[in-house]
Formats: C-alpha cells, sequence, structure tokens
C-alpha cells in the first residue's frame, strides 16, 4: 500500500530510457511523481519521452553523469524545474566484457567504473548535499545493483568490482545518512530483459561468458520481469512504513543468490 504522497515527490531516474529506469520512471509517475529520466542515449531518451510524457509530469535531460560538470547541470535543471529533488535512483548501468583482470583493458575497467560507481558518487553527493539543506530532510536514495555485487563469477572484473563497490556506497550513505532523513537502499538485481547487452555486443570476452552462462544455467532461474522489480521499487519508495529501511540490500532475483548462499 502506498503512502500517498508520491505525488509531491520529485524523482530522478538515471538510465531512464530504457530497461529498468524506464519501468521504474513509468511507476514513479503512475504513483502520481514528478519524474526526470536522464540518459547518455539521446534517441532512446526522446522516445521514452514521447512514450511516458502522458501519463504525468515528466522532464528528460541528455546527460553523461560520468562527467561532473553535467552531472552539476542535471541537478541544477531539476532544482530549477521542481525546486526540490527527493528521491534519487541510481540505475544507469553498463556491462563490461566478462573479462577477468588478466586480460582486462585499462579503458574499459575506467569506463565500467565511471558509469556504474562514480556516477552514482557523483549523484549522491549532489542529492545529500540539497536533501539536507531542505527544512525537514525526506530523501531517499536507491542504488541499482546486481547479483554480481555480491558473487564473483556473474560477470568481469570490472563490473563485480563496480557493483560490489556500489553496495559500500549504499551502506556508508545509510550509516552517515540514516539518522537524518536519509535513506539509502540498494536492490540487488538478478538478471533482466533489457537492452544492457549492448555494452558487450563488441569485444566480448568468449571465454569469461560461457563461464557465467554455465554456471547460470546450472540453476535455471527465470529472468525477473522489469515492470515486477519496478513496482517493487516504488513501494519501497513510497510505501508505508518504508521509512524504516535503510542500508538494505535487497536481493530481486527469485531466490539465486539464496541457492548460491551469497545474500
Ligand atoms: N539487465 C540485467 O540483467 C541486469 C542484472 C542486474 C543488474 N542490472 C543493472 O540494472 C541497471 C539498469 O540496466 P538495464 O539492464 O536496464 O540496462 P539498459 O542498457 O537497458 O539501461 C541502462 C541505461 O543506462 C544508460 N547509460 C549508460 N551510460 C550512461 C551514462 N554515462 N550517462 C547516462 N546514462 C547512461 C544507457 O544509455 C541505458 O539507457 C544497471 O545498473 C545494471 O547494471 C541489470
Amino acid at each position: 500500500m502506498l503512502d500517498n504522497n508520491a505525488n509531491r515527490k520529485t524523482c530522478l531516474v538515471t538510465g531512464g530510457a530504457s530497461g529498468l529506469g524506464k519501468a521504474i520512471a513509468t511507476k514513479y509517475l503512475e504513483a502520481g511523481a514528478s519524474v526526470v529520466i536522464c540518459d547518455i542515449n539521446e534517441e532512446r531518451l526522446l522516445q521514452a519521452f514521447n512514450e511516458l510524457a502522458v501519463k504525468g509530469t515528466l522532464k528528460a535531460v541528455k546527460a553523461d553523469i560520468t562527467s561532473a560538470e553535467e552531472a552539476q547541470n542535471l541537478f541544477n535543471e531539476i532544482i530549477h524545474a521542481f525546486g526540490k529533488l527527493d528521491v534519487l535512483v541510481n540505475n544507469a548501468g553498463i556491462m563490461d566484457h566478462f573479462d577477468p583482470v588478466g586480460d582486462l583493458d585499462e579503458g574499459l575497467w575506467d569506463k565500467v567504473m565511471a558509469v556504474n560507481l562514480k556516477a552514482p558518487y557523483l549523484l549522491s553527493k549532489l542529492a545529500v548535499q540539497h536533501m539536507l539543506s531542505q527544512e525537514k530532510p525526506d530523501g531517499c536514495i536507491f542504488n541499482i545493483v546486481s547479483v554480481a555485487g555480491k558473487a564473483g563469477w556473474a560477470a568481469g572484473a570490472a563490473y563485480t568490482a563496480s557493483k560490489h563497490g556500489l553496495l559500500g556506497l549504499t551502506k556508508n550513505t545509510a550509516s552517515f545518512y540514516g539518522s537524518r532523513g536519509i535513506r539509502c537502499n540498494s536492490l540487488v538485481m538478478g538478471g533482466m530483459e533489457t537492452n544492457i547487452a549492448d555494452s558487450f555486443k563488441t569485444g566480448m570476452n568468449t571465454e569469461g561468458y560461457q563461464k557465467t552462462n554455465e554456471l547460470l544455467k546450472a540453476v535455471n532461474i527465470p529472468l525477473c520481469d522489469v515492470d515486477r522489480a519496478a513496482e517493487l521499487c516504488t513501494s519501497l519508495t513510497f510505501g508505508k512504513g518504508t521509512s524504516l529501511v535503510n542500508g538494505a540490500c535487497i536481493p530481486v532475483d527469485h531466490g539465486w543468490s539464496a541457492v548460491y548462499g551469497i545474500s
């Protein structure tokens, strides 16, 4: 059950033009929140805006959130348009190429770290500073993690390290700001049918990919539906009683992590 306060909230969903981010933006709009989606992919962003704008108050901003300057400009645009930000969903993410560290190119390491870890840091910093400046801080941050944030075998070294790092950022943010009105939680996602494979269409490490897939096939756990995952995120954002949940790393994976003992 939702708290009915969603219509007073402004939410930023990064990577909101595709996959899970677009689904979360949709559910937030349906709950009555004002929503900003940002994405680096302009074509998909425009498509998502045209599709979702009928559902409520929506703004789309093209931004590469790995750049401190673009993250700041995005933030300024949100404050200019809505006066505040209440909810940040650090959702944008890219895969690596399934390279273990011995094969991992430095450029790819930097790129994956920038999107998956630096961008959440940049935006969380801006969000926390802004939320704390409100008369009665009531902020909420979600970080979208992966089974690879807990396990060593679910991706290459760069993605695995970035998502492990994002869990650390979640726990630290929750610890330092929970008592000051800002909660921060992670959804630790299992596999989903999205456009994320675009990031390893070229340059994939076939051996690494096969190794991951062998392990996945062995447990044969179904993919997570993005709309159901987005509904969960919406309930955890606006649901009654959720102010009690802070620093949680919530597995959303049909029990996948429990099977492997990593939840
Ligand atoms: N798809 C899966 O199986 C899966 C599993 C576990 C976790 N996740 C996580 O879910 C999140 C969402 O991914 P998805 O599966 O919906 O993928 P997706 O590719 O469909 O969506 C990700 C979006 O992020 C955007 N993006 C990438 N770099 C960006 C940048 N620098 N600035 C702004 N936007 C940028 C992309 O353009 C894309 O629209 C990611 O954090 C991903 O790691 C996905």
